[in-house]
């Protein structure tokens, strides 16, 4: 069987792979397949919600991890799931509505149960598949940041872990290029995947990021949101943005602190940078933000929006 490091090697290239995250004996007691727990909740005692409660389970987490594309808008959509547990519990990351049916066919070949169905923020480019996904394959659950002020079964802050299985994620809250913006990151511990991988949304793209001039964005809080949480991680964490329009399909940490042209700099030069851009208005933008808003039901009726 080929190293961790192989297989990190070879998903740069395939864009899929099987990651075994522990190789020693150690298991995690969780005893749901999904859950999502507040560390902090008012500043106290940690607090849990049962989402889906079922069997104890003894098993070793395994990462089931894909990395899909969408084409027109360029956005990575991610599947993670653990496939130690006996129910395969699953994740989307950021779907999109036009490839929905082939994250779901997908999804369904593999034996998975989907759980959650994710994004990192309020998209501008592209109308989420959360929605879709979830009009199509009852049970899944939406998740977004509290501070996007989108409608969501569950919104999450920073702190926040979401449970599938024995694997976990960690929300990091990284606002800048828009208000609402988090980085999922998988747990630490010896039952989670190393290195750490990083799903950074629009905050931190490969050599480059989001841009910050509208949805609440702002230069300054960029900087600081990619240097404090993401640029503190482990330099061998693989950065899994949501898009990507070179064909760059991850990097690292460490790779990123070295040769990123925006974040390398100083956060005076940073912000000319962003000033200076001079981006077109997103073509999609008065489309995806008020469907995205509302989970993606851009058409729906009232009761559909209520269950978004
Ligand atoms: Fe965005």
């Amino acid at each position: 069987m080929p190293s961790l490091r192989l297989h990190h090697q070879l998903l740069r290239h395939c864009r899929l792979s099987f990651i075994p995250t522990s190789l020693s004996s150690s298991s995690s007691s969780s005893s749901s397949s999904s859950l999502i727990t507040r560390s902090r909740p008012l500043g106290s005692t940690a607090s849990a919600v049962r989402l889906m409660g079922t069997m104890a389970t003894e098993s070793t987490p395994r990462l089931l991890f894909r990395q899909l594309f969408e084409k027109e808008s360029c956005t990575y959509t991610y599947l993670l799931a653990d496939v130690g547990h006996p129910e395969k519990p699953a994740l989307l990351l950021d779907p999109v509505d036009k490839t929905a049916d082939r994250d779901l066919a997908l999804i369904r070949d593999l034996g998975l149960k989907l759980i959650y169905a994710m994004n990192t923020h309020v998209h501008a480019d592209h109308v989420t598949g959360t929605g879709l996904i979830k009009t199509k394959m009852p049970g899944v659950k939406s998740v977004i940041s509290k501070a996007s002020q989108a409608k969501a079964d569950h919104v999450v802050e920073h702190g926040d872990k979401i449970h599938f299985g024995n694997l976990f994620l960690e929300v990091r809250a990284t606002p800048g290029h828009t208000l609402g913006c988090v980085t999922y990151v998988t747990g630490e511990g010896p039952d989670q995947p190393h290195p750490r991988m990083a799903f950074t949304g629009d905050a931190l793209l490969i050599r480059g990021c989001g841009r910050t001039d509208f949805q609440g964005g702002s230069s300054h809080q960029l900087y600081q949101s990619v240097h404090s949480q993401i640029f503190a991680l482990p330099k061998d964490t693989l950065i899994y943005p949501a898009h990507d329009y070179k064909g760059f399909t991850v990097s690292t940490v460490g790779e990123e602190m070295i040769l990123n042209p925006r974040l390398t700099k100083d956060e005076e030069t940073f912000t000319s940078i962003m000033k200076n851009l001079n981006l077109a208005y997103p073509k999609m933008i008065d489309v995806a933000v008020p469907a995205n808003l509302a989970c993606g039901f851009q058409d729906s009726t009232p009761e559909a929006r209520a269950s978004a």
